[in-house]
């Protein structure tokens, strides 16, 4: 059957009705991706949830497709986010697709090169502010609150629906939940989003058990794991770089739930795990996304995660936003004279 996106696919599972225009990017329907040389490594299943191969490159356009549609259908022509980068990107493109007006407000400095590059080129209204997201998002919500533009953040239900078809997809693909799923964790939208859809489709008898969900912040920016507002969150995975979740409780409810919990990673350990998974597996995702692998291989050595078992990791972003990550973890690449004597001397010796 021809892939139609993700509202036409899951519309039993959305809060869809006939006045809902039909929007999409083709979004959703992203790969389920073994990682065999890992799990061979491990005696693990490991698989990650490539979310970075979604139109505007992270898992953000599967809720935002949703609160756009629904944007529209309730008679809005003006949304509005606070970002870190790939909500602004998702909205942007969204709202040029649908033909209404976008603005989003970004920390600035703090975002990555590309997803400021994908807000702009969309044609959003892009406002830099001297200030962190929560800030931020502070000032979307009171905008929102006293004139006609829509709130596109996940504080929006839309969202988070749209967001749990990834573990509709997860289950589909391995014909049941995994023993255990593991995701960033910022705002805490995705975590909470992907609890609802993996109880859903046991409540529709679709799988017959529920992961244990791992969630993870970085050390410099993790409040729900110290339980404090972080007023200065630092850390190089920007995308995570959060001190005030929204949704902070919910997060809470999903780790216990669970029987899982929510930890935080130093970001020495997500820039090793950004490599590793680019040179093990041949995956490029953004930093923030690779907080989930640094944190398998941690619950890995403790014994949390046992042998035998399957993980799924959460991929939520390309690695291609972030090119200066990149360029600024690995050695320079120093020019030479184009010379066959001098280039095959250092192929050969390297
Ligand atoms: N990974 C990436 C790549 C993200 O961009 C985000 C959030 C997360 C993980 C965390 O997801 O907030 O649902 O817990 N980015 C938001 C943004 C804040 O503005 O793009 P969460």
């Amino acid at each position: 059957m021809i892939y139609k996106g993700l509202i036409k696919k899951y519309a039993a599972y959305l809060p869809i009705t006939k006045a809902t225009p039909s929007l999409t990017l083709l979004e959703g329907n992203t790969p389920l991706i073994k990682a065999i040389n890992l799990s061979k490594k491990y005696g693990v299943s490991i698989y990650f949830k490539y979310e970075g191969l979604n139109p505007t490159g992270s898992f953000k356009d599967r809720g935002m497709v949703v609160a756009v549609a629904k944007a529209i259908e309730e008679g809005s022509n003006h949304i509005i986010c606070a970002s870190t980068g790939n909500t602004s990107a998702s909205a942007a493109a969204y709202a040029a697709r649908a033909n209404i007006k976008c603005s989003v407000i970004i920390p600035s400095g703090k975002i990555a090169y590309g997803k400021l590059a994908q807000a702009l080129i969309y044609g959003a209204n892009v406002i830099a502010v001297d200030g962190n997201f929560d800030e931020a998002l502070d000032i979307v919500k009171t905008l929102a609150d006293k004139y006609p533009i829509t709130l596109v953040n996940s504080i929006n239900p839309y969202r988070l629906q749209g967001q749990k078809t990834s573990s509709f997809e997860i289950v589909d693909d391995l014909g049941d939940s995994p023993d255990y799923l593991c995701l960033p964790v910022g705002n805490a939208g995705n975590i909470t989003a992907y609890w609802m859809g993996f109880n859903e489709y046991l409540y529709k008898h679709k799988c017959t058990s529920l992961p244990t969900v791992y969630g993870f912040q970085a050390k410099g920016s993790c409040p729900i794991v110290e339980n404090r507002i972080f007023t200065h969150p630092e850390t190089i995975a920007t995308a995570i770089r959060i001190g005030n979740p929204v949704n902070w409780d919910n997060a809470n409810k999903v780790a216990k739930q669970s029987k899982g919990d929510i930890t935080a990673i130093t970001d020495e350990k997500i820039v090793e795990a950004y490599k590793l998974l680019a040179l093990t597996e041949g995956i490029f995702a953004e930093p923030a996304s690779c907080i989930s692998l640094a944190g398998i291989l941690q619950k890995i050595q403790l014994g949390e995660i046992k042998k035998g078992s399957t993980v799924v990791g959460i991929l939520t972003g390309n690695g291609l936003k972030d090119p200066d990550s990149a360029i600024n973890n690995i050695k320079k690449v120093e020019s030479i004279a184009c010379d066959e004597k001098k280039i095959k001397e250092i192929i050969f010796n390297e």
